[in-house]
């Protein structure tokens, strides 16, 4: 069915069980560790074999031999396969990079080698027997800096609305500053791992750890140059994404290679190292943010200018993303430059664009509102909107921003706040309170679901994942829902491509549009059960089916009853803007000897549409907000510009934040609805929740010790 119209009043208004505070319905699994993952599938597959990857040792240049024979005899050695032996495969949609073939090599630890034996060491250790001769490009360049200054005002902005340089002629205060982010690694919990049997070289079975089952097998089709209908792709259970599951990736490639050399399953996870240098990242940005105000507070211009990395044809790190659109300001100038470097492929890290471009944006508000003399919550108050500023004529589906600001600084006791940077002591700490907007898109997919209804018993099947982020639980509400079932009667199936195409989980898409898919599945069913008892528009309540005088349980309809629907969205959602929106405010204490800095309290609010479980949304936000605290004081990939790879590729030299970094975390969920998001009025929430921590720490950090830092992450140096 289509959503070709505002949801209006429906049956999600006075919803039983959507909205409700249930744990996981896959909590048990989870913490029994019996949730089946990609690299142990020993209950499905048997007789796995194990691959190795070898990758480049350059960063670009040409593979002129590679010696195999030692590995060959290396003891337990199914097949060892090259990238000399095979040609480049394909390449899908927005990927840029080749993932296997040929002896081009494009980035350091490109995939040049899979060695294939009958346990990991034994693999391992043969992998490292295989001698490559390179022959090396022409020095790179990898000065990030240096490019901006070249590309600075040249080509087309992505947006110019009215006379940018007319409004910083007649400004009354301006801000103008250079900020920079550092390349983010995703560093999930679980490595990039698959199993692929493709023995006999004709069907294809896939098990695998993947956001999106059915990009999935569209690209391994691409790079195979194999009908997409021979492939079978199984991922029910993913140990985190955030962007760097979107897509296919060398584990697989290399275990379908390996499978059919070895004519075996062969399974293959890539070492840690690997998921730095031969996946993908987050790419640096340098920003320049010129902001021009009136005496009142108003912002009259808006300049964000931006520079991102890429191998060539991708996408960067495109940090002006909510310039455009977050604040009111009648002119504007927003580009985005992607530079050309021999790194490996930079794409999407949760809430691409935004996570980097508020790093900056929220900073240079901080800045404005310094120079205005005006209270931050109040500077941002001053400059909302309600229609988006680059076109007029579209408004904000809804937008509580305000609310947002005015809750959280409520919540926070923004009132009671440090107000002179550096002024706030307490024995050796500074303690200091800063505060960021929040700003991310809320885009819907189209999405398939089929349910099956036997016994009372209800079981949904969709191609949909749960990369942690609690899918089935959400989705077994929105059918118990729809259904007058509870979640106990609802089994979920997901994260299989013999399921209806679902939207798969990315772009914090997945739980409005995969909700609404099951809604339009089970509203089929719901009309298959009304054509079987020949009544009119029953009410489906407490496992019976109510109408008129007719009065039946589930449980007693014969035989199985099956229906399938996708919902897809119509032209209409055009004629708005759809966003989430949040607000946080932090303390952090600083040091006055070491510079150490520690957050010690955080507040979020967020406007994401109906929250559809508040326990599921809110470990979605608290994860943001964590990952938001690495953002701002420790991550950053290091980045080692004579070899053209990233150094600290593990786990001890990329610092995400842990536990004992974390404080106290209180989220605010407005709970609004969104009548033209989806039908159960719902919009994403899990992007939003990073989006803009690590500027409201940053800022803090000014209001603690009157250092102002522009390049993250804010590391204790750089408080000297
Ligand atoms: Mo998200 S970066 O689209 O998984």
């Amino acid at each position: 069915m289509e959503f070709n119209q505002p949801a209006g009043k429906n049956l999600f208004d006075t919803a039983r069980v959507v909205g409700k505070p249930l744990h996981r319905v896959d909590g048990p699994l989870k913490v029994t560790g019996t949730a089946p993952y990609a690299y142990e599938r020993h209950d499905v597959v048997a007789k796995q074999l194990y691959g190795y990857p070898v990758g480049s040792a350059i960063s670009h240049g040409r593979i002129l031999s590679m010696e195999t024979e030692a590995a060959r005899a290396a003891p337990g050695v199914r097949a060892v396969v090259t990238t000399l032996d095979i040609e480049p495969l394909g390449i899908w949609n927005y990927n840029v990079a080749r993932l296997f073939g040929g002896d081009k090599v494009e980035h350091y630890h490109q995939a040049i080698a899979v060695v294939v034996a009958d346990t990991f060491e034994q693999a391992r250790a043969a992998a490292a027997l295989i001698k490559t001769e390179y022959e090396e490009g022409d020095p790179a360049d990898f000065d990030l800096d240096a490019a901006f200054e070249r590309v600075q005002g040249s080509g087309e902005p992505g947006t110019l609305v009215g006379d940018v340089e007319g409004a910083f002629r007649s400004a009354a205060a301006v801000v103008d500053q250079m900020y920079r982010t550092p390349s983010q690694s995703h560093m999930m919990m679980e490595q990039h791992a698959a199993i692929v049997d493709w023995s006999d070289g004709g069907e294809m079975t896939v098990w695998t750890s993947n956001q999106m089952i059915e990009w999935n097998r569209q690209s391994l089709a691409t790079n195979f140059d194999i009908d997409p209908d021979t492939i079978r792709v199984e991922s029910p259970y993913v140990g985190g994404g955030f962007g760097g599951k979107l897509w296919l990736r060398a584990d697989e490639v290399l275990a379908a290679i390996g499978s059919r050399a070895a004519k075996a399953p062969v399974k293959l996870a890539l070492p840690r190292p690997f998921m730095m240098n031969n996946t993908t990242h987050r790419s640096a940005t340098v920003q320049r943010i010129r902001l021009a105000a009136n005496a009142d507070g108003k912002l009259t211009g808006i300049w964000h200018e931006v520079a991102s990395h890429s191998l060539p044809g991708g996408r960067g790190e495109n940090a002006t993303a909510q310039t455009p659109f977050f604040y009111a300001a009648p002119n504007r100038r927003v580009q985005h430059h992607i530079i050309e470097m021999s790194l490996p492929e930079a794409s999407d890290m949760r809430a691409p664009g935004e996570a980097s471009g508020l790093m900056a944006l929220e900073v240079a508000m901080d800045e404005m509102a310094e120079a205005l003399e005006m209270d931050p919550v109040e500077f941002r108050i001053v400059n909302d909107t309600k229609v988006n500023p680059s076109d007029p004529d579209q408004p904000f589906s809804e937008r509580h921003f305000v609310e947002c600001l005015k809750r959280g600084a409520e919540a926070f006791g923004w009132q009671d706040r440090n107000r002179t940077p550096a002024g706030k002591r307490e024995g050796q700490w500074l303690i200091g309170h800063g505060m960021a907007g929040a700003y991310r898109g809320a885009p819907t997919l189209n999405s398939g679901a089929r349910v099956r209804l036997s016994g009372g018993k209800l079981v949904v099947e969709t191609d949909m994942t749960d990369i942690g982020t609690g899918s089935y639980t959400i989705l077994a509400q929105t059918a118990a829902e729809v259904m007058g079932l509870t979640v106990e009667d609802v089994e979920m199936r997901l994260g299989n491509s013999a399921y209806p195409v679902s939207s798969g989980s990315g772009g914090q898409f997945g739980a409005a549009s995969s909700t609404a898919g099951v809604y339009a599945a089970c509203l089929a069913l719901r009309e298959k059960i009304a054509e079987q008892l020949k009544v009119e528009d029953p009410e489906f309540r407490d496992g019976r089916v109510i109408a008129g005088d007719t009065d039946t349980a589930l449980a007693d309809l014969e035989g199985e009853i099956v229906a399938e629907d996708t919902m897809t969205f119509g032209d209409f959602k055009k004629g708005y803007k759809l966003a989430t929106f949040g607000a946080h405010f932090v303390e952090v204490a600083v040091h006055r000897g070491s510079g150490e800095i520690r957050v010690r309290r955080m507040v979020a609010v967020a406007d994401s549409g109906r929250i559809l479980n508040p326990i599921t949304a809110r470990s979605q936000v608290i994860g943001g907000m964590t990952m938001g605290v690495g953002a701002a004081l420790s991550e950053e990939m290091a980045l080692d510009t004579g070899r053209g790879m990233f150094a600290n590729h593990d786990l001890a030299g990329y610092e995400v934040a842990v536990h004992a970094d974390i404080p106290e975390q209180e989220v605010i969920f407005l709970d609004t609805v969104d009548e033209i998001s989806s039908p159960l009025k719902a919009k994403g929430v899990g992007e939003l929740g990073l989006c803009g921590v690590a500027a409201a720490v940053a800022n803090a950090v000014y209001n603690a010790t009157g250092v102002r830092v522009r390049d993250y992450p804010v590391t204790l140096d750089k408080m000297i």
